[in-house]
């Protein structure tokens, strides 16, 4: 049997970076599920396709391919997305696409095939409640708005992405307003999840407190 972790929580509270680093360093393999979503997403959006065109989404869906590779490149259609994903565009979108119950159960497949044949650590919104029920663990990390978005705000800005703290904090905001509020896997942690606050702990700290639960 494998080994499945599940890491879930908002926007900025870590759950990537320290995802990846625990997966490298346990040399277990990584699903950034949020990636998924946001592939789809900005591939409907730069097809004008609303969220509210179910009809119309579902047919692209049936046609639409998505790839990860290796080095956690994503391709839709063949296309490398991998950066254009990460976008404020995208982050505004995303949330609504990924609110869609069509969406939602087109993705459920594609997550827990990976989770078939090797250890995984999996991060995003409903990796504890819905996609992996049965993780071996289940880990809720949480931090507070401003922080969250302090740290979003960071690293847009290292990358060269210009826009103000004040609209990735709104973002966030909002980003979180739809995950928790939707009908469908909202954002929650599980009944049996242990929960983190991250908002003043290194990522070093929050990467050994992982590791340390791992172990036990
Ligand atoms: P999430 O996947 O939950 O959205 P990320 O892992 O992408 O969050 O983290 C967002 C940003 O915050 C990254 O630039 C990351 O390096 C930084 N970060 C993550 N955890 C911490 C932490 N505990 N302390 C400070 N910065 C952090
Ligand atoms: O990195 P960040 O937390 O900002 O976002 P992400 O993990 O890349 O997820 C982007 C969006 O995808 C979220 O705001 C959710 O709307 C959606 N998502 C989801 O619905 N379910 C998941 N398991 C992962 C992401």
């Amino acid at each position: 049997k494998t080994i499945i972790i599940a890491i879930d929580g908002p926007a900025g509270s870590g759950k990537s970076s320290v995802a990846r680093r625990v997966a490298e360093e346990l040399g277990f393999a990584y699903l950034d599920s949020g990636a998924i979503y946001r592939a789809v997403s900005l591939y409907l959006s730069q097809k004008c396709i609303s969220s509210d065109d179910v009809a119309k989404i579902e047919v692209e869906l049936e046609k639409l391919t998505i790839q990860i590779d290796y080095q956690q490149r994503i391709f839709v259609n063949g296309a490398d997305v991998t950066g254009e994903i990460r976008s404020p565009k995208v982050d505004e979108v995303v949330s609504f696409y990924s609110s869609l119950p069509v969406v939602r159960h087109r993705l459920l497949s594609i997550q827990r095939k990976l989770g078939d044949r090797q250890n995984l650590i999996a991060e995003g919104r409903d990796m504890g409640t819905v996609v992996f029920p049965n993780a071996d663990l289940k880990i809720f990390l949480k931090a507070n708005a401003r922080t969250r978005a302090a740290r979003r705000w960071k690293e847009l800005a290292e990358r060269g992405v210009e826009i103000s703290y004040d609209d990735v904090y709104y973002q966030i905001i909002q980003r979180d307003e739809l995950d928790s509020k939707r009908k469908l896997s909202p954002l929650l942690p599980a009944e049996d999840a242990i929960i983190l606050d991250t908002s003043d702990l290194t990522l070093e700290e929050v990467v050994e407190a992982v590791k340390n639960l791992i172990k036990e």
